[in-house]
């Protein structure tokens, strides 16, 4: 048994109901067998529990792990391309990317720096966009298990307009996908999700095929792409007949509380009334969505029709790996909203990226707060002395502002340790398997 010891803040009641933040300025955190088993006050606990080896963080801020709920794995070498459009972008940086991943070695080599890149960045937990060739998404699957990520992916699938390289038909979606949840669905941290790019690319038949896989694998994840850009819902509308982009989905069982929808700039008021009643979440991708110009994410529309609401990175259309900045990022948006926008505090952000994520992945009961009960998800940000972000959260009044400067300041290399399930992950080790 270890017995943390540190400054610790999160959100185990949603700021978005009232909830306020939790901040223990010396609390104990008793972790046995990856799970937490106690948590009080530091000297209580150490009085309790004399046996337990006792780790303390001095400084800094231990917050849950992040999870981030929009993920491509294939797109960390085209992050920061600027100045197009999703189509274009996806056209002239994404997809000739994302056909390199056929080659075994490079994609075992993509999956290892994607993997570092959540780690290093405090992301614990990732609904990922996986490859559309199999045995990458296995590679995939194979690195997030040896270095502790809890991760939900699957095959990426697509029969149209993407390139030939990248097509497949219904059969082989179905085939493919039933086979790797055969091999990762249920594994350790490991779930499959069924994946269909967007419904651009996508025919009724192979959307077809993708509701019957996610029927036929039982407690599957669904996510795609919806509504994030004006060029495309129209292509969309126009390929489908006119109907609603949800309802591509919608249509053939895809659209649930197992279902995870990325941007949503553009809903309808009745695609926002469908998700809320099938219990299905958003991933908002704000730095994605401000480098495209794909557009103001409403907030208060989501909200008040009861859609719950998290964040992604989207990696390669964004700006990198950085929770922080996302949340920063979705924060700075609802400002420039104006009366549409929804002001956010440093709880809200807080909770958007740990249990919001938590709660969208149906994973609450495990992760997203570090209450007793919890996995030992965790990570310590701590900032370089004389850093901007040390002087800031030393002159700070009080936790939630100091909350704010960890939003406002961090980057990766002020989260100095993270640990998935109760394991410290080794940096060092990361490192090692992208060089
Ligand atoms: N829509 C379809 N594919 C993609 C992608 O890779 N990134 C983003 N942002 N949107 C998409
Ligand atoms: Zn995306």
């Amino acid at each position: 048994m270890t017995l943390y010891r540190a400054q610790v803040i999160d959100t185990p009641e949603d700021p978005f109901s009232g909830g306020a933040l939790r901040c223990d300025a010396d609390a104990g955190l008793l972790v046995d067998g990856g799970v937490i088993v106690a948590r009080g006050g530091f000297a209580d606990l150490r009085r309790r529990h004399p046996e337990a080896d006792i780790v303390e963080l001095p400084d800094g801020i231990l917050l849950p792990g992040l999870v981030d709920t929009h993920v491509h794995f294939p797109q960390v070498r085209v992050i920061g391309a600027l100045g197009m459009p999703l189509l274009e972008w996806l056209e002239r940086c994404a997809l000739p990317e994302e056909s390199r991943l056929a080659e075994a070695g490079y994609a075992r080599a993509v999956a290892a720096e994607f993997v570092a890149g959540l780690l290093q960045a405090g992301t614990t937990t990732a609904l990922v966009f996986g490859s559309h060739f199999a045995p990458a998404v296995d590679a995939l699957f194979e690195a997030a298990a040896a270095s502790g990520l809890r991760i939900t992916s699957g095959l990426v699938v697509g029969d149209r307009m993407l390139r030939p390289g990248l097509h497949t038909s219904a059969k082989r979606a179905y085939d493919e996908g039933r086979a790797l949840a055969a091999r990762w669905h249920g594994v350790g941290r490991s779930r499959y999700a069924v994946i269909p790019r967007f419904a651009l690319s996508c025919s009724d038949d192979l959307l077809a095929s993708c509701g019957q896989l996610h029927r036929d694998v039982p407690d599957s994840w669904f996510t795609s792409h919806l509504n994030e850009n004006l060029d495309e819902i129209a292509t969309v509308r126009r390929l489908f007949g006119g109907g609603s982009y949800l309802d591509c989905y919608d249509r053939h069982g895809l659209v649930g509380p197992r279902s995870v929808l990325a941007h949503d700039v553009h809903p309808t008021d009745e695609e926002l009334k469908r998700m809320a009643e099938a219990g299905a979440s958003v991933a908002h991708c704000p730095t994605s969505n401000a480098a495209l110009g794909s557009g103001l994410f409403p907030l208060n529309r989501h909200l008040a029709y009861g859609v719950p609401v998290a964040l992604g990175c989207d990696v390669g259309a964004g700006t990198g790996f950085s929770l922080f900045k996302e949340a920063l990022q979705a924060y700075l948006l609802q400002q420039l909203r104006g009366p549409d926008g929804t002001a956010l505090s440093a709880a809200h952000l807080l909770h958007l990226v740990t249990a919001a994520g938590a709660q969208a992945l149906g994973l609450r009961d495990h992760i997203g707060d570090l209450s007793a009960g919890r996995r030992f998800d965790a990570i310590w940000v701590r900032p370089q002395p004389g850093t901007p972000l040390h002087i800031t959260i030393r002159h700070s009044n009080g936790p939630e502002e100091a909350l704010a400067k960890v939003f406002a300041l961090a980057t990766s290399h002020d989260v100095v340790q993270v640990w998935a399930d109760g394991i410290p992950v080794r940096r060092d080790r990361l490192a090692d398997a992208v060089m």
